[in-house]
């Protein structure tokens, strides 16, 4: 209600005081970030090592490809090259473009054609930890992602050191799945498909691009404090992640700050992600970071390691931390530090929206109607899921706030919305206009046509 959210909103000012409180003031990147002008990304065919298999995939160089990192405000400028055999485009996903920016092919720009190249250039005036992944198909889902982090001006958290972790699932490349390299655009519907988020046959989990059997390996020194910057671009696979023996400081999600929050483990739809801050308290040893899929079966993980314990130390690969069965943030925990600028009053316009199958509001892409909005509204959507399975409902090109008990939910881009019966409400404001895809970040769902546009101006 307006009174509460204004006073919310004059809480926020004095909570971001007591954030800064602490900080050391150096700065976590004191070697600047990269140039971000003239850089390239190429899409094209290329071999990731899983564990010693080296299986044929596209990607942008590696997998994931590389970490783009700017400073807010900065220009963002990279030029794709197309070296596959298909059209293909970048979408930045959580950032909030202009729209001939945000890489939709036939909506917001034409596709980029074998052989052919694309320039993006745009201002990245906020900061956070941000993805890019193409937008063909299921192009994402064979390596074509990789990590952005726009940092701020002034950081306001004090760390000593920073991991990214890209979570994936990956269809493809140990024994038997060898070669069974799935056609772009394949959406292998399985009837077999009941679990909560996906089910379709993903052998492996990836972090970083590694298989448990070779893990990324992240040092800390006892006494450091590590920022995580955690994301799941899965195309099928919602996560739990945790580290044994250490708790997790939630102070962003999908990039937005939140009042930090200390938890065990963390839940990660696919396009979610999530910032955390860990004491490397418990040293002598290396600790198992625990990646594991709701509602099936599989495992990945990273590993922790206090500079100078002694390898032969590391945790069996099976080993799951037994903090993956702790607390959970949950999106009613969070508190956002920079609510979203709502008027007071009532939304403008309302869309309540079924999640049902793979359909949203009873329609199914490309034969739906467009969700209009008018520029400068306060829009709220509603979303209840009467599936079996999680949506993780994304929208390009805004921030949305999640309506929770304290009026001061998450702003986030990407919202879990839980299976059978869930429902979750956002708020946003339509100030970026365009023509925006709203859709399932289940890639699988996407391609089935859970897809609807938000349009204006
Ligand atoms: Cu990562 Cu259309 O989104
Ligand atoms: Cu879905």
């Amino acid at each position: 209600q307006p009174a509460t959210r204004r006073q919310f909103l004059g809480l926020t000012a004095a909570a971001g005081l007591a954030l800064v409180s602490g900080c050391s003031g150096r700065e976590p990147s004191a070697a600047g970030p990269p140039t971000t002008g003239g850089l390239r990304l190429t899409a094209a065919p290329m071999r990731v090592d899983l564990a010693g298999h080296a299986v044929p995939t596209w990607g942008y160089g590696t997998v994931p490809g590389p970490e783009i990192r700017l400073r807010a405000g900065e220009v963002l400028r990279v030029q794709l090259e197309n070296e596959l055999t298909e059209d293909t485009t970048v979408h930045w996903h959580g950032l909030a473009p202009p729209n001939g920016m945000d890489g939709v092919p036939g909506i917001t720009q034409d596709p980029v054609a074998p052989g052919e190249g694309f320039t993006y250039e745009f201002e990245t005036p906020i900061p956070g930890s941000f993805m890019y992944h193409a937008h063909v198909g299921m192009q994402l889902d064979r390596g074509l992602y990789g990590p952005l982090v726009v940092e701020p001006r002034t950081e306001e958290l004090s760390y000593d050191r920073e991991y990214t972790l890209m979570l994936d699932d990956w269809r493809d490349g140990m024994d038997d799945h060898a070669g069974h390299a799935a056609p772009a655009g394949d959406t292998d519907p399985d009837p077999a498909d009941t679990v909560s988020f996906g089910g379709r046959a993903y052998p492996l989990l990836l972090v970083n691009g590694r298989p448990p059997e070779d893990p990324a390996v992240l040092e800390a020194r006892a006494g450091d404090r590590v920022r995580l910057r955690v994301m799941n671009i899965a195309a099928d696979t919602g996560f739990r992640f945790a580290i044994a023996g250490h708790r997790l400081t939630v102070t962003h999600t999908d990039g937005m700050p939140v009042e930090p929050t200390t938890v065990d483990a963390l839940r990660l739809g696919m396009g979610e992600r999530y910032d955390v801050l860990v004491d490397a308290a418990a040293p002598g040893g290396v600790w198992q970071i625990g990646v594991q899929p709701e509602g099936r079966g599989g495992w990945g993980r990273a590993l922790l390691r206090y500079t100078g314990s002694d390898a032969s130390r590391a945790p069996e690969v099976g080993e799951r931390p037994a903090e993956l069965a702790g607390q959970l943030a949950v999106y009613d925990d969070l508190l956002a530090r920079e609510p979203l600028a709502l008027p007071n009053g009532t939304p403008d316009r309302r869309y309540d929206l079924v999640l049902s199958g793979t359909q949203i509001g009873g329609q199914s892409y490309p034969d739906a109607d467009p969700l209009p909005v008018a520029e400068g509204e306060w829009v709220r959507f509603t979303m209840r899921n009467t599936s079996a399975k999680w949506h993780p409902m994304h929208l390009h090109g805004h921030h949305f706030q999640v309506l929770t008990a304290s009026g001061r939910g998450p702003v986030k881009d990407t919202v879990a919305v839980p299976a059978r019966g869930g429902e979750v409400t956002f708020d946003f404001l339509a100030t970026n206009p365009g023509r925006w895809l709203f859709h399932c970040h289940n890639h699988h769902h996407m391609e089935d046509g859970m897809v609807r546009l938000v349009e204006y101006g």
